[in-house]
């Protein structure tokens, strides 16, 4: 079975080819242009999205000595995401589905990102949680099979990669940010840490809020002399951090305690963080899963993957795109 997955639903243009479950091309272009604006801008990515997604996608084909009429399926992401953004990737598959007659499938990009996990890890088994971090998302979810999802925590304000990227703009580093303030914190060798808050929620899910925690930074600067931060850059990222990983822990912790699943993936952008990995790793022992940076971060391999197990079980949901299209549980 051989699977074209298609991702466009935000600032990464990608496309790969997915063979009996292995992974042989994963191509992704990132669209740098948006760091000069400190954010993604919606025109800017659906305009980058059309100038790539041909080529892109026909040199995966070519490149592996496959032409688009040896495709059995196409999974392309329909949602959530990023409206003009998702209609370059669904209008382009939905062009190669009546050309070739290839059967199509749409793909929840949270989906993707909960799969994402599977591609390297075949034998982990159902149920586990997800903790699903990136720039537009942060929630937990409670897996139980392919296609069946419990949301049991979610952000009630930014996302976790969305505070990376804000406290970035803060500091002077270009967007996105999560690399760059991670490599930083990294730099901080001394035992000290600011203690920025960590949001407790009286909600009745396992909420998670970084607003606070950006205000508090940004109130912590405002305190300190101009000088302090060319000075304390390090100590800044580090405990900004720390108080993410704080957070991420405190609530699988409870995560586990409630649902008694003490299997956790991480997923999502800002599952590329060592330090992140590693805190969960040291909490929760070897019972963390997480993909490899390259199927961390938006890619069209995990939205392959997600298409392909839905369709092996005879889900057909033909693509219709849904810019705010929650993940239907
Ligand atoms: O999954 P992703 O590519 O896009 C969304 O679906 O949002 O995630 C992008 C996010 C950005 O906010 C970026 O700053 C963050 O992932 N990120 C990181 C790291 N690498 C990327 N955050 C923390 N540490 C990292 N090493
Ligand atoms: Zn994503």
């Amino acid at each position: 079975m051989l699977v074209l997955g298609l991702e466009s639903s935000c600032d990464e243009t990608s496309a790969a080819l997915l063979k009996d479950n292995e992974v042989i091309a994963n191509t992704i272009y990132t669209q740098a242009v948006h760091s000069e604006y400190g954010g993604v801008v919606p025109e800017i990515a659906s305009r980058t999205h059309i100038k790539k997604i041909d080529r892109l996608c026909l040199s995966v084909l070519e490149k592996n000595g496959y032409g688009p009429e040896d495709l059995d399926l196409i999974a392309v992401t329909d949602r959530p995401g990023l409206a003009g953004a998702l209609l370059v990737g669904i209008s382009f598959a939905l062009g190669m589905h009546t050309t070739y007659k290839t059967p199509i499938i749409g793909v929840n990009h949270l989906e993707g990102h909960i799969s994402s996990v599977l591609i390297e890890n075949q034998d982990l088994s159902f149920p586990f949680l997800s903790l699903v971090v990136s720039g537009g998302h942060t929630a937990i979810y409670k897996v139980t099979d392919f296609g069946q999802y419990e949301c049991i925590g979610t952000t009630i304000d930014d996302a976790a990669g969305e505070a990376f990227d804000k406290i970035g703009k803060m500091i002077g580093f270009p967007y996105p940010a999560g690399r760059a303030i991670e490599e930083e914190a990294n730099k901080y060798a001394g035992n000290d840490c600011i203690n920025f808050p960590v949001a407790r929620l009286k909600t009745d899910g396992i909420d998670f809020s970084f607003s606070g925690l950006k205000t508090a930074v940004k109130y912590h600067l405002q305190e300190n002399a101009e000088n302090y931060l060319e000075e304390n850059r390090p100590l800044l990222c580090y405990s900004f951090q720390q108080a993410v990983i704080k957070s991420f822990v405190s609530n699988m912790q409870r995560a586990v305690e409630e649902t008694g699943i003490n299997k956790i993936t991480l997923v999502g952008g800002v599952a590329c963080n060592s330090t992140i990995r590693k805190a969960l790793s040291d909490k929760f022992g070897g019972n963390v899963f997480y993909p490899s940076p390259i199927l961390c971060t938006d890619n069209a391999a995990m939205i392959a993957k997600a298409g392909l197990e839905n369709y092996s079980r005879g889900e057909r949901r033909f693509p219709s795109m849904s810019p705010t299209g929650s993940f239907k549980l």
